[in-house]
């Protein structure tokens, strides 16, 4: 079997090779993601506030393979809230992640079943597992770019849609300049 093989920048995150993939969100992609609307509009809708590459060496869906990616999260606020990912669960609800952080610092954001919320802090070299049955998102909480690389399974999918509609149950706010959760009403 042929191996496959791409490069990963271990100080940058930054993956080089065949078969990367990725998105680009900005201000203007994430409507209705933070509680402060009115204080999203007012950024520059072209202001990048995260980018993704993606290794996907199997195809998506295909049980029993791994995918390998980094999230480049810029420093930010809107409102209180800081820059964050649109957040998801797993379509294949018991699939679990690795994390890892590489630069900046963040807080990695994690919602039980019971809709439960919790965060955990990132830093260089450390290192998250993310349980099955978890909803996750992270925030930017530094000043510099936080990047961290990622590990999952093939077929674990991405539900974005039930973040969309229903959030978290408490959402990371700057209060009195400390990364706090508040639970949302
Ligand atoms: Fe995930």
């Amino acid at each position: 079997m042929a191996s496959t093989q791409i490069k990963v920048d271990v100080q940058t995150g930054e993956l080089s090779g065949d078969k990367i993939g990725g998105v680009t969100r900005t201000v203007d992609d994430l409507k209705g993601l933070f509680r402060d609307e009115a204080a999203r509009q007012a950024l520059d809708p072209h202001t990048v506030v995260y980018r993704t590459q993606e290794f996907a060496p199997v195809p998506a869906g295909q049980e029993g393979g791994l995918f390998w990616g980094t999230t480049f999260l810029e420093p930010g606020r809107v409102g209180d809230e800081y820059f964050m990912t649109k957040g998801h669960h797993h379509t294949q609800r018991s699939r679990a992640e690795f994390y890892l952080t590489v630069t900046g610092s963040g807080a990695l954001i994690l919602m039980d079943e019971k809709r439960h919320t919790v965060f955990a802090p990132m830093r260089p070299g450390t290192l998250h597992y993310i349980p099955g049955n978890t909803a996750h998102r992270v925030a930017n909480t530094g000043d510099t770019v936080l990047a961290f690389l990622a590990c999952w399974p093939s077929d674990s999918g991405h539900n974005y849609e039930i973040i969309a509609s229903h959030g978290f149950s408490a959402r990371l706010r700057d209060v009195g300049g400390v990364p706090t959760l508040v639970e949302e009403p």
